[in-house]
């Protein structure tokens, strides 16, 4: 099948790889040239394990190419909408400006049986204002979301936990479902479970999704604030409620908290369109979600106040700048907020990160950073965790302590085993645990 992927960003880019890499013909379409030619090259923009190989060898197949004209979608049947939507300034709503420019860029270059599908995060109403222009020019629109983790892209977009379409009529939209069908044609045989929907429900799954995820880590960290306060263990306690298999394990680590462009972003999007739809009580407990997150951040800072003795002129290591492992995005990173909060407090703070700092120095010029651990630690009167790298969680404290100055380490993401920092002779700390 012949597709366009318009947007190369986090989403596009991956599922343009992706969508090539199942026996598709596919044209990437994006406004930035630096990006095309990244991508044109081989390279992705942004660290995503495993996107480099495949867009090498979808390449090398001659089934990916990257473009910066709308033209080139005229050869395509089927145009997937990937551009982003970011939070508003001002405003707790999803800015959908990019997706309309999207559309009316694709509008002249529609035919007849064409089918667009919608995969950015929109707000309620977005699909049934959009398809009547699309419908017009005699193609259709199917909004299909998607559940991709950034750091987990690839495999994500290859082997989904399920389809979500919505259509503006299950009837009259069967040939575009079934065009659908066959662009998937490999995650739908493999079993892959589709549901087909109004259009209402499927842009609301995947706000509600990332809302309920929000959810689940702010409530751990709810209770870690009650562990501090009555000397339980929040990772034991994460570890006992979610054998459950009604509440689960996953989405339970308690620490600074969530970060990136989409949890942040999706909760605030709700509360913005419940208040449109004249619900807004409906959805007030994301505020207390979104609130407890943001004070997880201050939590952190002021215990690492109190076991460095204050913060005035502490040399402060910062491990991590991206808003996770296994990405240098640091879109609302959790990391980089505390760090901006404790050099504000007047701390020498030094950031490292094995991915993210050219992102991070770009957002955050003020801050100082170094790509090597070594030199973050040497001398430093503290150490804080904030994003859990698998190099950051295997640190051995024995060796550590020989190079700082004072050896206090704060765990913002609870990935530590405390015995074997204290036995190393560290002042150790974390949110949730004696
Ligand atoms: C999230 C969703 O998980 C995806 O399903 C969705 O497709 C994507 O948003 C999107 O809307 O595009 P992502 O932003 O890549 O994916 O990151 P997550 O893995 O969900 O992590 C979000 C944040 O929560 C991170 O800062 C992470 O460190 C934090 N987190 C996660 C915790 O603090 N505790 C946990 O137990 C889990």
């Amino acid at each position: 099948m012949k597709i366009s992927v318009v947007g190369c960003g986090f989403l596009g880019a991956v599922y343009a790889a992706g969508m090539a890499s199942l026996g598709h013909d596919v044209v990437g379409i994006d406004v930035d040239q630096d990006k095309l030619d990244r991508l044109t090259a081989g390279h992705s923009p942004f660290f995503e394990p495993g996107l480099d190989d495949l867009l090498i060898e979808a390449q090398n197949k001659g089934s990916l190419r990257f473009s910066a004209d709308f033209p080139d979608t005229a050869s395509s049947t089927m145009h997937f909408i990937c551009v982003g939507t970011p939070q508003l300034d001002g405003s707790l709503a999803a800015d959908v400006s990019y997706v309309n420019a999207a559309v009316q860029s694709l509008l002249p270059h529609l035919k007849p049986g064409d089918v667009v599908v919608g995969k950015s995060t929109v707000p309620v109403g977005t699909a049934a204002r959009l398809a009547p222009m699309i419908v017009d020019a005699g193609a259709d629109l199917i909004w299909n979301p998607e559940f991709l983790r950034e750091g987990h892209a690839v495999k994500d977009t290859l082997n989904p936990d399920r389809l979500i379409y919505g259509v503006r009529d299950k009837e009259a939209s069967a040939a575009a479902i079934q065009d659908l069908d066959e662009a998937y044609a490999t995650m739908l045989d493999r079993g892959t479970v589709r549901l087909v929907m109004a259009y209402p429900t499927a842009e609301l799954v995947k706000n509600s999704a990332n809302s309920f995820l929000a959810t689940k880590i702010s409530f751990i960290n709810a209770m870690a604030e009650l562990c501090d306060a009555s000397g339980a263990d929040v990772t034991e306690l994460a570890d006992a409620i979610g054998i459950d298999d009604r509440i689960g394990r996953k989405f339970l680590n308690a620490g600074v908290g969530f970060g990136g462009g989409c949890l942040p972003k999706d909760v605030r999007a709700l509360q913005a369109q419940a208040r449109d739809l004249g619900v807004d009580s409906a959805v007030s407990l994301l505020n207390d979600i979104d609130h407890i997150n943001q004070s997880q951040r201050s939590r952190l800072v002021a215990l690492a106040s109190r076991l460095c003795g204050g913060l005035e002129g502490k040399r402060l290591a910062v491990l991590g700048a991206a808003f996770k492992p296994n990405s240098d995005d640091v879109r609302d990173s959790p990391a980089l907020d505390v760090a901006q909060q404790l050099q504000d407090a007047g701390a020498v703070v030094i950031v490292c990160d094995p991915h993210a700092t050219t992102n991070a120095s770009l957002r955050f010029p003020d801050l100082s950073y170094t790509d090597t651990l070594i030199d973050a630690v040497t001398d430093s009167d503290g150490m804080l965790l904030l994003t859990e790298w698998q190099e950051y969680r295997e640190l051995d404290p024995a060796a550590l302590r020989q190079l700082v100055h004072i050896p206090v380490m704060i765990d913002g993401r609870n990935v530590l085993d405390p015995t074997a920092w204290r036995t190393a002779g560290w002042t150790f700390g974390a949110l949730g645990r004696p």
